[in-house]
């Protein structure tokens, strides 16, 4: 792209951590819903996409049931994320998925923000959490390192202000751009067969604007997009660079981490992934 065609778009957030540690609490929280009350078991199933707006600025996060699909993601190539919330439980501490997730985050080379959450606990000790951080390489801010920590409760929301502060001004540093201009590439994020309406993936737009009636391809699957809804389930005719989206169309359940791109008909779609399939 010509850098004079880039314009400015909302960070994409991943949020990773240990087995109940509270990274769907903390998302909901933030968002104002409540999910966890609604998941089987209180265990994420899918991931999550959705965006909030803070001090006029979009964020758009990622919510993963573990690692998989985080790992089936960097497995394709696919490259999502632009920062790492790593969320540790302030009375648990560091545990095996913690030190999963920092070195996934630290592989894909994009900076963590660790939210040390359930700090309304009586037994929360924040500081051995970060003593068991520096084991990791990951340094406190406050202790002279380069880590942004900060001390949340997904229950009192004590700490989500400033840990949205930390992510803008994270972000604000990366200087994050694309052109809504031009035809749309970007990831699936999860995908499944739906009864009613067969295949449905949730992708991400990356790059570009995404439009009802583009062809596109997916890994060696292809679509002719019939519909599409926001992470709020309302019908959308266009998602620009950093929009996760619901997409209705494709020819075959796509995989997590399969990058699609918008080709100019349905025949080029349809060749390019029935020759990828072969
Ligand atoms: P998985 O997706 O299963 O890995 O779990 P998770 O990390 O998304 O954790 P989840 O949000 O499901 O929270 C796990 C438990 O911790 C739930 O019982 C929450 O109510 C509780 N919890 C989460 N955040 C807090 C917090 O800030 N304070 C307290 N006291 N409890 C919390
Ligand atoms: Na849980
Ligand atoms: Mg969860």
């Amino acid at each position: 792209d010509d850098p004079a065609d880039l314009q400015p778009r909302p960070c994409v957030v991943t949020v990773m951590g240990h087995v109940d540690h509270g990274k769907t609490s903390l998302l909901d929280a933030i968002r104002e819903t409540n999910v966890t009350a609604t998941e089987a078991g209180g265990i994420t199933q899918h991931i999550g996409a959705y965006q909030v707006e803070h001090n006029n600025k979009k964020i758009t996060f990622l919510d993963t049931p573990g690692h998989e699909a985080f790992t089936a993601m960097r497995a394709r190539g696919a490259k999502v994320t632009d920062i790492a919330i790593l969320v540790v439980a302030a009375d648990d501490g560091v545990m095996p998925q913690t030190v999963e997730a920092i070195n996934h985050a630290k592989a894909a080379g994009v900076p963590i923000i660790v939210a040390i959450n359930k700090i309304d606990r009586p037994d929360a000790n924040p500081d051995r959490v970060k003593q068991q951080l520096t084991e990791y390489g990951l340094v406190a801010e406050e202790w002279g390192g380069d880590t942004v920590m900060v001390p949340v409760s997904a229950k009192t929301r004590q700490g989500l202000e400033d840990l949205l502060e930390m992510i803008l001004l994270v972000a604000e540093m990366q200087e994050l751009k694309a052109n809504p201009d031009r035809p749309a590439r970007g990831t699936v994020i999860e995908a499944e067969l739906d009864k009613g309406r067969g295949p449905v993936a949730t992708v991400l737009v990356q790059n570009g604007t995404l439009s009802v009636g583009d062809n596109l391809v997916a890994g060696t699957t292809w679509a002719r997009v019939r519909a599409m809804m926001d992470y709020k389930g309302r019908r959308v005719k266009k998602a620009g660079p950093s929009t996760p989206v619901e997409v209705l169309g494709f020819s075959e359940v796509p995989h997590a981490g399969d990058q699609f791109f918008v080709v100019p008909d349905e025949k080029t779609a349809r060749q390019i992934a029935e020759k990828r399939a072969n």
